[in-house]
């Protein structure tokens, strides 16, 4: 670095929402819907803010709204599981991005080792006990300890620019 860049004051802080978010609509993302259980109630959210932490221990991430139904029941129930969705999954995508009411009434899934529901026919499943949470603004980051996990063999289901869409090799 440059002693001219090293004294350069940063940028102003604040950016336009709209700047931001169109940036971020650039962002190509896979999609899991986070399913969470707290004794009897159990529940599913589509989520893209997802990912690795580290490999050993293996550790991952969602950052959920404090605002929906899933930040409570992940709270309470201290763990929570990550169903990377298929190609062929973006109805599901669609439907547990819904707001309150969703069940898993028609869905084929099964309760895992920490009896959150796993969506069969996806890409991946990962289990996990939640590690930590932090605090940051409307959202809650949740580490969790991944205690189980299963890769499927659907190709990825990936959200971008405001659409569903898959992966090709180049
Ligand atoms: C493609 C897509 C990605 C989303 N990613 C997130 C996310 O990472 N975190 C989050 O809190 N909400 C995310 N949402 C919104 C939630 O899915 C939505 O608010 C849902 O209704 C929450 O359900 P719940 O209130 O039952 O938990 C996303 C929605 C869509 C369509």
């Amino acid at each position: 670095m440059s002693a001219a860049m090293a004294t350069r004051p940063l940028p102003a802080p604040g950016v336009d929402a709209a700047d931001f978010k169109a940036a971020m609509r650039r962002l190509a993302s896979g999609v899991a819907v986070v399913t969470s259980r707290h004794g009897g109630v159990v529940n599913g959210m589509t989520a893209t803010a997802v990912c690795s932490v580290s490999a050993e221990p293996p550790l991952v991430l969602v950052v959920v709204n404090r605002e929906s139904a899933s930040h409570g029941v992940i709270t309470r129930g201290e763990r929570f599981a990550l169903n990377f969705l298929a190609e062929d999954q973006a109805p599901l995508a669609s439907y547990f991005a819904g707001g309150s009411g969703k069940t898993f009434d028609g869905v084929a899934a099964r309760p895992g080792v920490t009896g959150c529901a796993l969506i069969a026919g996806g890409a991946a499943q990962l289990e996990c006990v939640v590690e930590t949470a932090y605090d940051q603004a409307t959202h809650t980051i949740f580490v969790g300890k991944v205690v189980n996990a299963a890769a499927g063999e659907g190709r990825p289901l990936v959200y971008s620019e405001g659409s569903f869409c898959t992966v090709r090799e180049l």
